[in-house]
């Protein structure tokens, strides 16, 4: 077998583990799920779902990923068989694989929107659409959601979409430190300047319309920050801070174990999992935070944001900002890197959502990277047909609900479970402690073994019973959109049983060695 790929630098990992978290989650997702559950009274639970939740199983999903790449796995099915020697293992590991497989599909199309709108925007080819009906009409034409003047097509949709993905081939085919570590040592600090720029220019807003006085970035701010107790027993604002805190995160994913498979055997997980926190945490409430929605608030007004952010997590970022951006001094240019720092985000996320299933197919079939590469980009060109043709019933977002959303907490539940009944609380914790610097405080021990799961099983518990049944019956779905829902039910389906297939037969050369993983 050849030798485990590794990344080449300390600074290159962290980067990339920056990448594979912050992504359109930070930018597009945290501000419209804040506006959609009054912004500080959201950022309660939030905090919650991060210490509670994030952190944890950071923890645990770095501390099972360093052991499964010792052992030569760089996906969460033999890792957790590894430390699970039970076929259910497997097939529960197989949803992280399928998990990250399946929201590439939509990921890199959406990411490939941003790609296009920075193009747009610094061509002017949205100029004088200073409305927001007028930028959704744009937006639709685009989506191919209806044909206009603005697009008689999808074929800017398709250019752009496979531009991104042969930009996230190219990626994947320099491997591990020369592909993806390559690309985070670059597009990460440059997000991170554009975003400082950004932040800097929205802080500087002003009141922009004297006939609106509230309409103000100090009130931009507020909304955010001023904490609000109100709505602390509403339910519904606890599940949307912690579905947030697992999209934001990538936990629950599988791909932080794949990225964590590449570290060296003595280099700190505690420390990782926790920089890897700081770092996404800092661009989503920071950045994120800041700039779109402080932005919207003093153009927009609170309630019109709030409107705003009703609409989805795309009215924000492809309506209101390119609006906004049209108002100001250099608009173009601005609006142009505002879509590129989505892109930088977006396209660092993506590759790492590919990176399991190329290592399953490596490692299980022994075929070479490029091969590898091929077979899941090339998959993923043929699935995604369905989801760009019929984006406008809804097909994207039953994906996204099913498994960029419920699929989350099933498999870290699932996981958290193993790693603190199963495998051993006391194992795992010596394990997460090896040749850690820092010391993750030891109230986080009862917190993996009680409070995660039990947050977690509370959670799937309230969706059961208050959203999936009428999730499931269609309630609210236009008639001629439920033949498209179904359609992507039965993709869910299908790519669930076909990846638990092929775990089945690569498995067949792990059960040789489970052994003990910690030695
Ligand atoms: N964590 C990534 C995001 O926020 C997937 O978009």
């Amino acid at each position: 077998m050849s030798k485990r790929q590794r990344w080449a630098t300390k600074t290159g990992l962290i980067l990339a583990l920056a990448g594979n978290a912050i992504g359109l989650g930070n930018f597009l997702r945290f501000p419209v799920q804040a506006a959609q559950n009054g912004g500080g009274a959201f950022m309660i639970p939030y905090f919650f779902a991060l210490l509670l939740i994030g952190i944890p199983l950071m923890w645990v999903e770095c501390t099972i990923g360093r052991m499964g790449g010792k052992h030569g796995h760089g996906h969460s099915a033999g890792m957790l068989y590894l430390i699970w020697n039970h076929p259910a293992a497997k097939y529960v590991g197989a949803l992280g694989l399928f998990i990250p497989f399946t929201i590439a599909l939509y990921y890199i199309y959406i990411t490939s929107w941003t790609l296009a709108f920075s193009a747009f925007s610094l061509a002017g080819s949205y100029e004088g659409l200073s409305s927001r009906a007028a930028m959704g009409a744009f937006l639709d034409g685009f989506q191919g959601k209806a044909v206009n003047e603005h697009f008689g097509s999808l074929a800017a949709a398709y250019g752009a979409y496979l531009v991104t993905l042969g930009f996230a081939v190219f990626v994947l085919l320099g491997g591990i430190a020369h592909g993806i570590e390559r690309l985070a040592k670059t597009a990460i600090p440059l997000l991170f300047l554009i975003g400082a720029l950004l932040v800097v220019r929205v802080l500087t807003f002003g009141t922009p319309d004297p006939a609106e006085p509230d309409w103000n970035v100090s009130n931009g701010l507020g909304f955010v920050w001023n904490p609000d107790f109100s709505s602390l027993g509403d339910a519904s604002v606890w599940m949307a801070a912690a579905g947030q805190i697992f999209f934001t995160l990538s936990i629950g994913w599988g791909i932080i174990h794949t990225y964590v498979s590449y570290l060296q055997e003595n280099d700190d997980v505690a420390l990782v999992g926790m920089s890897t926190v700081g770092v996404n945490e800092f661009a989503e409430v920071v950045l994120g935070g800041t700039i779109a929605l402080t932005a919207a608030v003093a153009f927009f007004g609170i309630q019109g944001t709030e409107m705003i952010a009703k609409g989805g997590a795309f009215d924000l970022g492809f309506q209101a900002m390119p609006v906004i951006f049209q108002r100001i001094p250099l608009g173009q240019l601005l609006g142009s890197l505002w879509f590129l720092l989505l892109f930088f985000s977006g396209i660092t996320s993506a590759v790492a959502m590919c990176q399991p299933m190329v290592a399953l197919l490596q490692e299980g079939w022994n075929i070479t990277r490029n091969r590898a590469v091929a077979l899941v980009t090339g998959a993923m060109f043929v699935l995604v047909q369905p989801v760009i043709l019929f984006h406008a019933y809804g097909f994207l977002d039953e994906l996204d609900y099913w498994v960029g959303a419920v699929a989350l907490v099933v498999f870290a539940l699932f996981e958290v479970v193993i790693f603190g009944w199963i495998f051993g609380l006391d194992k795992g914790w010596t394990e997460l402690n090896k040749g850690a610097k820092i010391r993750p405080p030891a109230l986080f021990r009862p917190v993996i073994k009680y409070v995660t799961p039990a947050f977690l099983a509370v959670i799937l518990g309230w969706w059961l019973i208050d959203e999936v049944p009428d999730k499931i019956r269609m309630v609210g779905v236009a008639e001629e959109a439920k033949p498209y829902v179904i359609g992507a039910r039965l993709m869910i389906v299908g790519l669930l049983a076909g990846i638990c297939l092929l775990v089945g037969r690569v498995s067949r050369n792990w059960d040789d060695h489970p052994g003990d993983p910690t030695t």
